[in-house]
């Protein structure tokens, strides 16, 4: 079957590329649904569409045994693959729950690289994967270092993946937004507590996943939603990252 694979897909942006991959790609027919909060996932429904529910915590031991167990019973046809799951929590590393620290690493890079690898031998020529990185990946953001760091990384494998499967012709494209008002600015302590992000302005979710979509339907190797980011995008590569450093604190 034609399948969607998507993580983080039980809030915020994931829940929004759920809603809206049938106005790009109507020919998939199954969408699999990856997040911790299975209730979430079950509410979910796209007419036309098969849901598939996986209630997978990414950052556990036995989550990628049970995708590859999945993926080698039903054998899809995977034409899209949508690693959104992700958080970012603000603070000094320092002073912050190491907890916590690792938990980004464990999400944004580990889960999102070992999830890539388990679902390409099922992706057929002409497949598409959009991973969900940041405006955070183009500077290093004080405060919020190790975040930033992992989307850098996000942003590298992308790019470095995108050329890597031409040969295959498949296309990866990393979406940057900027700040958007989900559960991530709840979940990572950030508003009210960090004057840059309470002055940037602010993504509309349907928009950067409208956007990001039609990218990924381009084979667009990057996607940056906004002028005002697509600027920032630029001068990061001109500006010695020492003086940007201190604008792009958070
Ligand atoms: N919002 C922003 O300002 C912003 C800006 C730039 C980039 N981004 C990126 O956009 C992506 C989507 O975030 P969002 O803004 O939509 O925030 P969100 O609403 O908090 O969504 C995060 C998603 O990740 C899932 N998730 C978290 N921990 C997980 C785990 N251990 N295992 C499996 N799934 C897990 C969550 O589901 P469960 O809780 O059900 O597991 C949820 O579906 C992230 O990669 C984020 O870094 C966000």
């Amino acid at each position: 079957m034609k399948t969607a694979i998507i993580t983080g897909a039980s809030s915020g942006l994931g829940k929004e590329f759920v809603r809206q991959i049938h106005d790009v790609f109507p020919q998939i027919e199954e969408y699999w649904l990856i997040a911790r909060r299975e209730d979430h996932l079950q509410a979910l429904s796209v007419p036309g569409v098969v849901l598939r529910v996986l209630p997978l915590d990414l950052t556990s031991d036995a989550y990628l045994s049970r995708l590859q167990e999945e993926l080698s019973a039903q054998k899809p046809d995977v034409q899209l693959l949508i690693n959104c799951a992700g958080c970012g929590y603000l603070g000094n590393f320092h002073e912050s729950a190491l907890q916590e620290q690792c938990r980004m690493l464990d999400l944004n890079i580990r889960a999102l690289s070992c999830v890539t690898h388990a679902v390409l031998p099922f992706m057929a020529e002409g497949g598409r994967i959009l991973n969900i990185s940041s405006i955070a990946s183009f500077v290093p953001n004080v405060r919020m270092t190790v975040y930033s760091a992992t989307k850098a990384y996000v942003s590298f494998f992308s790019r470095g993946l995108h050329e890597e499967l031409k040969p295959r012709r498949i296309s990866v494209t990393a979406v940057c937004p900027g700040p958007m008002d989900t559960e991530f600015i709840q979940t990572g302590r950030i508003k009210g507590y960090s004057k840059t992000f309470d002055t940037l302005p602010y993504c509309i979710p349907h928009k950067v996943v409208r956007g990001a979509l039609k990218a990924a339907k381009k084979r667009r190797a990057v996607y940056t939603p906004k002028f005002f980011y697509k600027l920032y995008r630029v001068l990061s590569g001109l500006i010695p990252h020492a003086i940007l450093l201190h604008l792009a604190k958070t």
